[in-house]
């Protein structure tokens, strides 16, 4: 179990990679799991901690998120999708001009493929409803055209995240996405059986 090993107090011999011995990178890999067993937590924090509102809009990313996550989960959604839309912005504060792949890169080990891709894609496909207003180009998105995830894509932002940023609307709140977080992220990272595509809907 790798969250129960106990670690304390043990370091590595070297101080440069090249020297290290076989046990030194064994007992790295004994850390390196005990880390990843807490990655569910650190997704919950680092949720908690988009609190700023990003200038203008009237939610905070917190609420932008927690709103998003709320209408995958009443529309039935399953448990990727409700993760997923719960962390799609989560690279707001460190990467404004590339949110999205921080999100997708932080799921791909653990949902199906067109959740990611899906995830990966959103800032493109969400400059539909902007870009033409400050002179860019709303089409974007047709480049994937022919993808076929191009239509769940804009399914995601045309029903759970566009229409997300309504201060009357009732958010369920983050302790409430806990379990489903913990779910996901306590998946073994990239099983095959986790990643294979599944039908090409938000919901089936
Ligand atoms: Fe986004
Ligand atoms: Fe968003």
């Amino acid at each position: 179990m790798p969250g129960s090993d106990d670690l304390h107090g043990l370091t590595v011999s070297f101080t440069a990679m090249e020297d290290g011995t076989k046990a030194d990178y064994e007992l790295l890999d004994r850390f390196e799991r005990q880390h990843a067993a807490g990655t569910a937590d650190r997704v919950l924090a680092a949720l908690d901690r988009l609190t700023g509102s990003m200038g203008g809009y009237r939610i905070s990313r917190l609420e932008h998120s927690l709103q998003t996550a709320t209408r995958a989960r009443l529309d039935g959604a399953d448990v990727d999708w409700v993760v997923a839309a719960l962390v799609h912005d989560i690279g707001d504060e460190l990467a404004p001009y590339n949110h999205a792949a921080i999100a997708a890169e932080t799921l791909r080990p653990y949902v199906r493929a067109e959740v990611t891709w899906t995830i990966e894609q959103h800032g493109l496909f969400q400059n539909w409803y902007y870009a033409h207003h400050l002179g860019g180009d709303r089409n974007g998105r047709d480049r994937f055209a022919d993808h076929p995830w191009y239509g769940v894509c804009a399914d995601f932002c045309a029903r759970w995240d566009q229409p997300s940023f309504d201060p009357e609307f009732p958010i369920h709140a983050l302790d409430s996405f806990a379990d489903e977080v913990h779910a996901v992220f306590g998946r073994p990272a990239w099983d095959a059986a986790v990643l294979a595509a599944g039908p090409a809907a938000l919901v089936p």
